[in-house]
């Protein structure tokens, strides 16, 4: 099973995924926790890449779209389809619904520029995605207690209204894989809305 958790900044991914973790382990499941961009070495670099505020140059959306899919490209050939391969479960934060709400929402990008990209490169879908919904600023806010903001961190409220569109959008296309989750209920609630929805 290969399990994606989306959604804006702060919104409490980090600790449903741990949550997650946990919760298969005891089952006795064998679980692979990983995350975009970003779960290998090499895509971990890229990550760096995209994260890094003290570029001498602005990063073009363009670049931006397709170091995700570079990084991607790594992380779902070299991690996630090997471990499905393995019947492992696979919890990965984030997948290639943020680059639709980030890079087509969010940037503006041309939605058949991603859609080339994941005709070629993404071979295979989450079984699941959790989009963790709650209002753009209790998520800054949380992000802002966390310290130094990232490149995404800095962009303006604007910017992650759309990225929360984008969502949106993706949640009414796609309701057989997609779980809205309330993410303005605390930590328990959001893994007990995520236990039900496992079934
Ligand atoms: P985070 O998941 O740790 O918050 O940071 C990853 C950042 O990368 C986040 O701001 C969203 C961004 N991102 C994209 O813009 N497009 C993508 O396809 C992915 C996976 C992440």
């Amino acid at each position: 099973m290969f399990i994606s958790f989306e959604g804006t900044e702060g919104v409490g991914k980090s600790t449903l995924i741990r949550k997650l973790h946990a919760y298969f382990l005891e089952t006795g499941k064998d679980v692979v926790l990983t995350r975009e961009p970003g779960g290998t070495p090499l895509a971990e670099k890229i990550r760096a890449m995209l994260l890094a505020v003290d570029h001498d140059e602005k990063m073009c959306a363009d670049t931006e779209l397709l170091l995700v899919y570079a990084a991607r490209s790594q992380h779902l050939n070299q991690v996630i389809l090997p471990a499905l391969a393995q019947n492992k479960v696979v919890l990965s934060d984030r997948f290639s619904d943020a680059s639709f709400a980030y890079q087509v929402k969010g940037r503006g990008l041309d939605q058949a520029k991603l859609e080339m990209l994941n005709q070629n490169f993404v071979t295979r879908l989450p079984d699941i995605t959790f989009w963790l919904d709650a209002p753009i600023e209790t998520g800054m806010a949380r992000a802002r207690e966390r310290g130094a903001l990232d490149r995404f961190e800095q962009e303006k409220m604007d910017f992650f209204t759309r990225v929360r569109e984008g969502y949106q959008y993706l949640y009414e296309r796609y309701p057989e894989r997609i779980i809205r989750l309330d993410a303005t209920q605390n930590e328990d609630q959001v893994f007990q809305q995520a236990l039900a929805a496992l079934g």
